[in-house]
């Protein structure tokens, strides 16, 4: 009798327990600081995946589950995962994203949350809406539906970004993110959204966002990569700064000046509008000497922190990196400019 009772309470008691963490999950999506706690459980990250052979051929992965609980215990809080599904169009009328390309994110998204990290989708074609934005647009659109609709019974430690650096004029950018955010609040309708600034994510162009009507599940993205001849000397891709080299960076007064001006600047714009910041990515290239980097890394990093903001660093693997894939190690100093008590580099 007694285990007749107990088999009938305890699926109501289940049953119960689950109403009433919706009905906490639905109060704390409503309350305009929402965001602000995503933020804050966001904390210090990284950035993943970018430039990994997983994508086209999941036996190729140069990160395993192993990088996942590394990051973790190292003591960071989320990875922003750079997804690039252009290439995968199936077809061009709807496409179809190939199958594929979800068995990469789909881990990725895996591991992320069995390692409880936070998951930032983000949404890295920036080099090819940035040809043409408005022609790239429909197949933009068709591929957030399709990830918006694959993932939506997600938790909410997944949060989607909806375009990584929109380098385009400010009109057709609000255009843009504004389609891309109805599909997504249709399939998603509490999840957390990042949306950025133009021109890679600068802070100067916050005043150029048209936000979201009533809608304060956003994390406003921005990007520092300031001094750019010192984070970019050398490297082959800037065009303005491949053939820099020898640029240091101290902690002299007004070089800090300048980083406190900047951040402060994102974070009037931040309190006015009600919105959390995150610094979804910064870092300094290899080629800048490595003193230097850890300064900057570590001063940078401070800086997002002391304003409450949530970061991801850029990157894992590949450059700028903060680990060494190919002798499985963390690279100390950067790891310690970005987590003090990891480790402490000779600045
Ligand atoms: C950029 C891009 C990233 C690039 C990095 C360094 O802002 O988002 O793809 O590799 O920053 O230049």
């Amino acid at each position: 009798m007694k285990n007749q009772i107990k088999h009938r309470i305890l699926p109501f008691m289940v049953f119960l327990f689950l109403i009433n963490q919706s009905i906490v999950l639905a109060q704390k999506v409503t309350d305009p600081k929402y965001a602000f706690i995503q933020n804050e459980r966001l904390g210090r990250g990284i950035n993943i995946l970018s430039a990994d052979p997983i994508w086209r051929d999941p036996l190729k992965a140069r990160m395993n589950s192993d990088h996942f609980r590394l990051i973790k215990e190292a003591g960071f809080g989320n990875v922003r995962i750079a997804i690039n599904p252009f290439g995968f169009a199936l077809n061009q009328t709807d496409f179809t994203i190939d199958p594929t390309f979800f068995i990469a994110l789909d881990w990725a998204i895996q591991q992320a949350l069995n390692n409880k990290l936070m998951a930032i989708i983000d949404f890295h074609a920036h080099i090819a809406m940035q040809e043409k934005p408005l022609k790239k647009k429909a197949m933009f659109l068709a591929m957030w539906k399709q990830i918006g609709d694959r993932y939506k019974g997600f938790p909410s430690d997944v949060l989607f970004e909806i375009c990584n650096e929109p380098n385009m004029d400010p009109a057709i950018w609000n255009e843009i993110h504004s389609e891309a955010y109805a599909i997504l609040r249709k399939s998603n309708p509490s999840r957390t959204l990042l949306l950025g600034t133009i021109n890679g994510n600068q802070i100067l162009h916050l005043k150029d966002l048209i936000l979201p009507e009533n809608d304060k599940n956003i994390i406003v993205a921005i990007h520092y990569y300031s001094p750019i001849q010192f984070t970019h000397q050398g490297a082959p891709w800037s065009k303005k700064n491949k053939d820099l080299s020898g640029i240091s960076w101290t902690n002299t007064k007004s070089a800090e000046e300048v980083i406190k001006k900047d951040f402060d600047l994102a974070d009037a714009w931040s309190k006015k509008n009600m919105l959390p910041i995150t610094l979804g990515e910064f870092g300094a290239y290899e080629k800048a000497e490595e003193s230097s980097r850890i300064r900057w890394t570590d001063y940078v990093a401070r800086q997002a922190e002391a304003r409450n903001w949530s970061w991801s660093y850029w990157q894992f693997d590949s450059d700028f990196i903060v680990y060494d894939i190919n002798k499985e190690e963390w690279v100390l100093p950067i790891l310690g400019a970005l987590i003090p008590k990891q480790y402490k580099p000779s600045r």
